[in-house]
């Protein structure tokens, strides 16, 4: 060949690298795939009466959506509603992309009635179950649906392959209208009202009025294996769930892996998903599942009620009269809950490792309070004492800013929010006892965030208090998976407790049980920059104040900074 058909060649060579290239970004363009979620009203029949709800695409519980690991969606949001809206990808880490996350006023602005948002959902390490909703107002409880990430295109389970993904979606019904049942709860300075039904995906099941012909049944084979994916998107309570005589395996929990984990029942929070492995395995028959509320609070009202649904063998059999129900544990088993709660270890393998932060660079301690403020002259609160409730971390109860904070982070924008979420409780008490005076119940009002260095390692102890009244608390944090070193009942010690932490096959969350009384502790590497909204997952808490804000520093790498705003985000 002479030297110039060489030289030729290569050039040609080199042309030819860059139009594949070239179309190779393109197609990897044109194939994000996008799904459209019309938020709008739709009616639904529950308890035998007829009810105005808001819906995406008119569907109660909403659309499924179904990705693999590492792909990014986009999702148009059309708000077609007469109420502002934001959706959040509930433990989806959006590396870089806090824009899309969509936490109301933390993140963004709403999409007001008429207008649209076409958010990136980028997903990256998850894997399993995760879940969306609502993240504004209360209209959670019917703006929800889950997400199923499969593993990549050809990669296998770390478990049987299922004969079928079943999602059940464990929800909260009120017969009245949300917005009301918010207001009143807003004005009375008291408890919620209690929903009137819990729900499997959606439906309350034959325990119910009205209820028997809609409840969901499962046809399940015998011999054959289920891949349970349960998602608690219940408003305030953690649940209780179970299969009569049949034994649940939990192979995941928040989009991980974890050792696989037989168990009667399990415990869920509002925010969490396990993914569950069902094994048809009993003599052909109908079987209950149930699920009802586990609580811990002394004088918290809530929902006594039980939601069902039924499994139904295939194969031919002659029913049994009345098919079992599981046996759950009591409304305040606290030890079940949390047994379940913390039997959970991540599976740590080859293709799903465990990094747990070994040196950490920063320690945040912070107390969990429900609280009370006196009330307002000429009001009547419905709180202890006549006062109106509250919550707090670090006895700062939050106050949801009119400009989302990481729009007044990025642009600058002062008089927002304030940055000194401390790393420690104002005043230093005897946090679980009992009788606690009410000068501690008071917390202070503020927006005031936490920034963390790009990269830092953080260890954060949850501290439940006793204030007003000591219960559980689910607490969830947006942008991260975090692993769950330790946990205790009472008060934290420093000196002692951290020589228990498990740091070899911790499980990673999202949303952790934080015990009654007692405390847990997470271990997170800050590696997302961004703004990331953290808070209890029950929703009256969170109304109340129970929340803070992580401002993540960029690095000073082109890909370790915060991607740039999408050209539609929301005005405010
Ligand atoms: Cu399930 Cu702030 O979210
Ligand atoms: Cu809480």
């Amino acid at each position: 060949m002479s030297f110039i058909m060489t030289l030729f060649l290569i050039r040609y060579i080199h042309i030819i690298s860059l139009i594949l290239i070239l179309a190779n970004s393109f197609c990897l363009q044109a194939e994000l795939r996008r799904f459209r979620f019309v938020v709008k009203e739709a009616s639904y029949k529950r308890l035998c009466e007829e009810k105005r709800i808001l819906t995406v695409n008119g569907k109660f519980p909403g659309p499924t959506l179904k990705v693999h690991r590492g792909e990014t969606i986009v999702v148009d949001v059309f708000n077609r509603g007469k109420y502002n809206i934001t959706i959040h990808w509930h433990g989806v880490r959006q590396p870089r992309n806090p824009w899309t996350d969509g936490p109301e006023y933390i993140t963004q602005c709403p999409i007001q009635p008429g207008s649209s948002f076409s958010q990136k959902v980028i997903f990256s390490k998850e894997e399993g179950t995760l879940w969306w909703h609502a993240h504004s107002g209360w209209f959670r409880t019917t703006v929800h649906g889950a997400i199923i990430i499969y593993p990549k295109p050809g990669a296998p389970y770390p478990f049987t392959n299922p004969h079928a993904d079943v999602p059940i979606i464990l929800g909260e019904w009120w017969k009245e209208d949300i917005v009301k049942i918010r207001q009143d709860f807003l004005e009375s300075g008291g408890q919620p009202r209690d929903s009137d039904a819990y729900t499997i995906n959606g439906q309350p099941g034959d325990l119910y009025p009205c209820s028997k012909q809609s409840m969901l049944k499962l046809e399940v084979k015998h011999g054959q294996t289920y891949l349970l994916r349960i998602i608690n998107a219940a408003l305030n309570e953690i649940l209780f769930f179970g299969v009569a005589k049949h034994s649940l395996t939990v192979v995941g929990a928040d989009a991980c892996y974890t050792k696989p984990f037989t168990t009667p029942y399990i415990a869920i929070a509002p925010g969490q998903t396990m993914d569950c492995l069902l094994n048809a395995d009993q003599q052909p028959d109908r079987y209950y599942m149930a699920a009802r509320a586990y609580l811990s609070g002394a004088g918290v009202d809530f929902d006594h009620t039980t939601t069902t649904a039924m499994v139904h063998y295939a194969d031919p059999y002659w029913p049994s009269p009345s098919p079992d129900m599981p046996k759950l544990p009591d409304f305040n088993d606290t030890s079940a809950a949390l047994n379940c709660s913390y039997s959970i270890r991540s599976l740590n393998s080859q293709w799903h490792s465990v990094l747990v932060p070994k040196v950490i660079t920063e320690r945040i301690f912070t107390t969990i309070s429900v609280n009370t403020l006196p009330c307002p002259a000429n009001e009547t609160c419905e709180g202890p004492d006549g006062r109106r409730l509250a919550a707090s971390l670090n006895n700062i109860s939050f106050v949801t800013p009119h400009i989302d904070v990481l729009e007044a982070y990025f642009y600058q924008i002062s008089g927002v929010f304030g940055q000194r979420f401390p790393s420690f409780p104002p005043t230093v008490f005897n946090y679980t006892a009992d009788g606690l005076p009410v000068e501690l119940q008071i917390p202070r009002k503020g927006t005031q965030a936490r920034v963390l260095r790009f990269n830092s390692n953080i260890e954060m102890v949850f501290q439940g208090t006793n204030l007003v009244a000591g219960i559980d608390h689910p607490m969830h944090l947006h942008g991260f998976s975090f692993y769950v070193v330790g946990w205790g009942f009472g008060n934290f010690d420093a000196q002692k407790d951290p020589l228990n932490y498990n740091l070899d096959d911790p499980q990673l969350r999202n949303t952790i049980i934080v015990p009654k009384n007692g405390w847990a502790a997470i271990r997170f590497k800050a590696d997302n920059p961004g703004v990331w909204f953290m808070h209890c997952h029950f929703e009256r808490h969170m109304t109340w104040g129970m929340e803070t804000v992580f401002i993540v520093r960029s690095g000073r790498g082109p890909t370790q900074r915060v991607l740039p705003p999408p050209p539609d985000m929301p005005p405010c």
